[in-house]
């Protein structure tokens, strides 16, 4: 990792800014190529990530790491991927206000080292987060997933698109369809801008 990845990966690891890491077992900084062209941004981490310090690593992750490889057809580490909230809320509840406050920071400060030529916001938290960035209000995920905004924030033009959470898409077939097809789309993306 370069060098400005990996001081924000051992600033989250001893992170006392928000009560989540208190019950916590490890951080979950982030991981992939820090000069990734596409980055994924879920929620927070789960049971099997807590347990090992990695995004993406249970049930979830399987499913993101199969649209990774097989319709994106990229390996998962040329990717990277990260969440909002670094820390595990106590039983998997969604993260709360404060702890997205105080967490954000180190998301911020990834994507804008990173400067990905595009962003996937996975499920209507990171959704949510990112596009108010830029003063776009969602209700859901459904109304945007599979479009692919072009949004100035983090001092750049940073493309940006929404696609359902993958843990949404494992037990029901219908939003796997979904977010199969919005991976084809980025896929597309991919093919034709860079
Ligand atoms: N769900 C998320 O949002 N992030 C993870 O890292 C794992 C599951
Ligand atoms: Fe720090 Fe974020 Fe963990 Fe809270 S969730 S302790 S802000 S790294």
């Amino acid at each position: 990792m370069s060098d400005g990845i990996h001081v924000i990966a051992e600033e989250v690891k001893i992170c006392t800014k928000c009560p989540l890491h208190q019950t916590r077992k490890n951080a979950v900084p982030g991981e992939g190529d820090p000069l990734a062209k596409i980055m994924f941004v879920g929620e927070a981490p789960g049971f099997y990530e807590d347990v090992q310090g990695r995004p993406f690593v249970g049930a979830a992750g399987k499913l993101l790491t199969e649209l990774i490889e097989n319709i994106l057809c990229i390996p998962r580490p040329s990717v990277f991927i990260t969440n909002i909230v670094k820390c595990r809320p106590p039983e998997n509840r969604d993260p709360l206000p404060n702890e997205v406050e105080a967490c954000s920071q180190y998301l911020d400060r990834q994507i804008m080292l990173i400067k990905p030529k595009v962003l996937i916001t996975l499920g209507r938290h990171s959704s949510n987060y990112i596009l108010g960035k830029a003063g776009i209000k969602i209700k859901g995920v459904t109304d945007v997933r599979g479009k692919m905004f072009s949004l100035f924030m983090f001092d750049m033009l940073l493309n940006v698109m929404p696609t359902l959470h993958p843990a949404a898409a494992l037990y029901n077939p219908q939003l796997k369809v979904q977010i199969e097809e919005d991976f084809r789309k980025l896929k597309n993306f991919v093919n034709t801008s860079f």
